[in-house]
C-alpha cells in the first residue's frame, strides 16, 4: 500500500493535472475557436459589398430562384448589385413578336430592389439567345432592314420602359465587334448586321436612352483586352460618341483565365476605354484555371489555386486604382459549382466561393488590402 500510496498520488495528481490542463486546453481551443470561429463569422457576415463599400458595387449572375434558401442569403450578404444571367435576354423575355414573357425578369428586378441591390439589365441587343422570328417573316424568309429595325426598336423601347428606374444600367449591345485578328474586319456577321449594317447600333442606343434618359448604356464585349479588339471596339465606339450615339459606358466582360489578360493589357483596356470618357464595368466576371478550350483538368491543384490567388489579387488592385471609372465589378455567377464554364470533364473553378458555398483563398486576396 504504501508503495502504491505515492504512486495512487502521483495517478491523482497526474490525472487532476491532466484534466485541468484538458480543460484549460479545450477552453483556450473553444474559446481559440470561438474567437477565430467569430472573427470568421464576422467576417463572413462582412461581404464582398461591404470591403467595396468605397470603391464599386459588386454584382452576381443570377436565375430567378437563386435568391431562395441559404444561397440568397450568402448572395445577399455579399453582393449589391444583380444581373440576370439569361432570363432577360431577348430570346426569353421577347419569345415571340406579339409575346413578352415577365415574369422571372420581374422577380429578379423585385426581389434585388427589395433588397437594396442595383440591377443591371442583360441584354437589349445580341446575336445569340435572340429568337429566330425577329428576323424572320410568316414564310420564313429574311425581313428586310425596315422590319428588322422596327423589331428592335419595339423590343428594345418596351423592355426599356418597363424597367425605368429600376434597372440603372443596360448592356445595349452586346459582341458586336468580331474576334479576327484582321483589324479591318471589325463587325460580326450577325443576322443584325447582315440584314440592318451599322444602322442598327446607333439605333439600340438611341431607343434605349429615348424609353430611358437615366439609364447608363454599355457596349458589352469579351477579349476586350486583346489589343487588336481593344482598338477596334475603341475606334468603333470613338466614332459613335462623335456622331452623338448616347454611349456611356464599356462592359469588359471579364471571361479570363489564370493566364490572361497580363495586367498591362488589363490597364491599357481600361485606361483607352475611359479615354473617351466612358465608364467601365467588368460585367461577367469569371477566372478559370483553364487557360484554352481544349485544356481539361478535374482537379483543383496548388499551383492553379495559387495563380487564380495572384491573378484575382491582381485585377483587383487595378480596379481599385482605377475606381474613378470602374463603377461595378460583376461575377458571372455565384460559385464553382453554378457557374456557366463548369462541366464534369472540364472544372473551371473560376469564382470566389467553392462547390459548398464557401469562400476560397483568392476571396481574401480579393478583401484583404
Ligand atoms: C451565358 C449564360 O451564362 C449561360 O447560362 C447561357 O447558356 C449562355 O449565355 N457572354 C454573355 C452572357 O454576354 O450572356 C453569356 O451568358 C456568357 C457570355
Amino acid at each position: 500500500m504504501k508503495k502504491k500510496l505515492p504512486i495512487t498520488r502521483t495517478s491523482i495528481t497526474f490525472i487532476s493535472v491532466f484534466i485541468m490542463a484538458t480543460a484549460i486546453t479545450l477552453l483556450c481551443g473553444s474559446r481559440g475557436a470561438g474567437i477565430s470561429g467569430n472573427a470568421g463569422e464576422a467576417d463572413s457576415l462582412k461581404g464582398l459589398k461591404d470591403y467595396y463599400r468605397n470603391y464599386f458595387p459588386i454584382g452576381v449572375s443570377v436565375a430567378p430562384n437563386s435568391l431562395e434558401g441559404a444561397q440568397g442569403e450568402m448572395i445577399k450578404r455579399q453582393f449589391n448589385s444583380l444581373t440576370a444571367e439569361n432570363v432577360m435576354k431577348p430570346a426569353l423575355i421577347h419569345p415571340e413578336e406579339k409575346m413578352y414573357s415577365w415574369d422571372n425578369a420581374d422577380k429578379i428586378v423585385n426581389l434585388a430592389l427589395a433588397n437594396g441591390m442595383k440591377v443591371r439589365g442583360h441584354t437589349l441587343c445580341w446575336h445569340s439567345q435572340t429568337g429566330a422570328w425577329m428576323f424572320r417573316d410568316s414564310r420564313g424568309n429574311t425581313v428586310t432592314k425596315e422590319v428588322a429595325l422596327a423589331r428592335l426598336k419595339d423590343h428594345i423601347t418596351t423592355v426599356v420602359s418597363r424597367y425605368k428606374g429600376k434597372v440603372y444600367a443596360w448592356d445595349v449591345l452586346n459582341e458586336a465587334v468580331v474576334d479576327d485578328t484582321d483589324p479591318a474586319k471589325v463587325f460580326r456577321e450577325s443576322q443584325w448586321y447582315k440584314i440592318c449594317g451599322e444602322e442598327y447600333i446607333s439605333k439600340a442606343f438611341q431607343w434605349a436612352h429615348e424609353a430611358d434618359t437615366g439609364a447608363v448604356l454599355f457596349y458589352n464585349d469579351y477579349n476586350t483586352e486583346n489589343p487588336v479588339k481593344r482598338d477596334k471596339i475603341h475606334n468603333l465606339l470613338r466614332k459613335l460618341l462623335a456622331q452623338g450615339v448616347p454611349i456611356t459606358a464599356v462592359g469588359l466582360q471579364g471571361h479570363w483565365n489564370i493566364n490572361d489578360p497580363s495586367e498591362q493589357n488589363l490597364r491599357d483596356a481600361i485606361d483607352k476605354f475611359s479615354s473617351l470618357g466612358l465608364k467601365v464595368q467588368v460585367t461577367e466576371l469569371d477566372v478559370s484555371v483553364l487557360s484554352s478550350r481544349t485544356d481539361t483538368v478535374k482537379t483543383y491543384t496548388p499551383e492553379r489555386e495559387k495563380k487564380q490567388m495572384d491573378f484575382y489579387k491582381m485585377i483587383f488592385k487595378v480596379f481599385r486604382e482605377k475606381k474613378d471609372v470602374i463603377t461595378g465589378v460583376t461575377f458571372w455567377n455565384v460559385s464553382d459549382g453554378r457557374s456557366w464554364i463548369d462541366r464534369p470533364n472540364r472544372r473551371a473553378y473560376p469564382l470566389l466561393f467553392d462547390y459548398d458555398l464557401k469562400p476560397k483563398k483568392a476571396f481574401w486576396e480579393v478583401v484583404n488590402f
